[in-house]
C-alpha cells in the first residue's frame, strides 16, 4: 500500500518547486489542498507539465488521476503553454513595486496580449505568477522556464524578438 503523503523531492531543483512545496506545507499537505496547490503550481510555471502534477500527487497523497482529473475539469489550470514561447511576469510585491506593470503595459502595447492570453500567430503566451522566488532580482520575468532578472520592458521585448 503507497504511504500517503511520501515526501519526494522536487523534480529539479528549480527554485520555483520551493514555493510550491512551502505554499502546500502551508496548507497542511492534506488532499484537500488539492487545487490550492495546483494554483501554486500554476502561478509558479506557468502551466501544469506531468511533472508538477505528479508533484502535487506525491506530496499531498492524492491519486495521479484525480490530480489529473481536476487538472483537466477546470479551465483557469492549463496543461501546456499554447505559444511557441512563454512569457511569465512575477507581480509579486516586490516586482510590482519594481516595474512588473510596466513591463505588462510594454508586452501589451508591442504583441497587443494580456496575462493569459496567447499572440495571434501562436508565437507568445503571456502569463503573470505571485512570486517566483528571484525577489532580490526584481522584477522578474520567466521566458521559456529560464529566470531573467531586474528587466526592463525595452529589453524584455528585445529579447523576446530575438527568439
Ligand atoms: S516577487 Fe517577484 S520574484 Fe518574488
Amino acid at each position: 500500500m503507497p504511504v500517503l503523503n511520501a515526501k519526494r523531492s522536487a523534480p529539479t531543483d528549480d527554485k520555483r518547486w520551493k514555493i510550491v512545496e512551502t505554499r502546500m506545507r502551508r496548507l497542511g499537505d492534506r488532499p484537500e489542498a488539492l487545487i490550492e496547490a495546483l494554483h501554486a503550481a500554476q502561478e509558479a510555471f506557468g502551466f501544469l507539465d506531468d511533472d508538477a502534477l505528479q508533484y502535487v500527487s506525491d506530496i499531498l497523497g492524492v491519486p495521479p488521476s484525480k490530480v489529473y482529473g481536476v487538472a483537466t475539469f477546470y479551465s483557469f489550470f492549463t496543461l501546456k503553454p499554447q505559444g511557441e514561447h512563454t512569457c511569465v511576469v512575477c507581480m509579486g510585491t516586490a516586482c510590482y513595486i519594481n516595474g512588473a506593470k510596466d513591463i505588462l503595459a510594454g508586452l501589451h502595447d508591442k504583441y497587443g496580449i494580456k496575462p493569459r492570453q496567447t499572440t495571434a500567430d501562436n508565437k507568445l503566451s503571456l502569463l503573470t505568477a505571485r512570486c517566483v522566488g528571484a525577489c532580490s532580482l526584481a522584477p522578474a520575468v520567466i521566458i521559456d522556464g529560464e529566470a531573467q532578472g531586474k528587466i526592463k520592458p525595452d529589453e524584455l521585448i528585445a529579447r523576446l524578438e530575438a527568439m
